[in-house]
């Protein structure tokens, strides 16, 4: 238990789901970890479930500023950063003709715009070694109804996993994309859904899979700590499926 042993952690949207279980797992591996939360009492509530363990950091991850405002907290308190994960995301999912320019913007600039500045920010600060973890979708892949902002937003981050692996790696900065499929998290709550609704949007998404069924935040923790590890040293600007089987059978 000590594949991170040593290294300094930040995860965006760590209040909840994949990346909360994420902190646990890096935790769990030696890391030292802060993680953001654009609410201070969620970011307390995964404080506590992190028995103290992490650095809680208030930050809008589609503010710019704020992207910036977290580097330099972290550069003030830290030597250097060996991990970044970009787990937050807004996964708002409707019809085309629902979406307005605001909806739009907003959702672009939490998925892809802020995440592309936060890089930029943290660029001083990151280790020779160390590894980039964008969380992408198989959403990028397939031609999913109500999914065309999320997915697109998703594709362009996919996409700043290679073309900035290509620009960084001489810096001993590697960027891989690490894509969930359809994962058991608080996410799906968050759509404001009726209960038999979210009930049966459910029952939709776990038919998509192959294997019949859904994965875990535990699951999508573990890659990971394999992307974070030096154990993946030779993965760079690549993207790690973990869909259950949705983007290739
Ligand atoms: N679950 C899936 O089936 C699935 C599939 C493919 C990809 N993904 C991706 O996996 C990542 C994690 O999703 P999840 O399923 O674990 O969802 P989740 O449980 O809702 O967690 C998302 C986290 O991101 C935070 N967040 C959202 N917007 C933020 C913002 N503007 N600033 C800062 N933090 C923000 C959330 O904070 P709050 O608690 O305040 O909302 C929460 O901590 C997302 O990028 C999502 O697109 C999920």
């Amino acid at each position: 238990m000590s594949r991170l042993q040593g290294k300094y952690a930040l995860i965006t949207g760590g209040t909840s789901g994949i990346g909360l279980e994420t902190a646990r797992q890096f935790i769990a591996e030696g890391a030292t970890v802060a993680i953001t939360g654009r609410s201070q009492r969620a970011l307390d509530a995964a404080g506590q479930a992190l028995a103290g363990n992490a650095l809680l950091l208030l930050s809008d991850a589609g503010d710019i500023p704020q992207q910036r405002a977290l580097a330099q907290q972290l550069e003030q308190r830290w030597p250097r950063l060996d991990v970044l994960y970009v787990n937050a995301g807004d996964v708002t999912h409707r019809p085309l003709q629902e979406w307005d320019e605001q909806s739009y913007q907003r959702l672009m600039d939490i998925n892809l715009k802020g995440p592309f500045f936060l890089i930029q920010a943290l660029l001083p600060l990151l280790a020779n070694p160390s590894s980039v973890i964008l969380c992408g979708s198989v959403s990028a892949h397939i031609g999913l109804p109500q999914s065309s902002a999320y997915a697109a937003s998703k594709a362009g981050l996919l996409s700043l996993a290679r073309t900035l692996s290509g620009e960084l790696h001489a810096r001993g900065i590697r960027v891989n994309g690490l894509s969930p499929g359809p994962t058991e998290t608080p996410a799906l709550g968050k759509l404001g859904l009726a209960e038999a609704d979210e009930r049966a949007l459910r029952d939709d998404i776990r038919a998509l899979v192959p294997i019949g069924r859904m994965g875990s935040a535990l699951e999508l923790a573990k890659a990971a700590v394999f992307l974070a590890a030096d154990e993946s040293a030779f993965m760079v600007g690549a993207e790690l499926q973990m869909d259950g089987g949705v983007g290739n059978l």
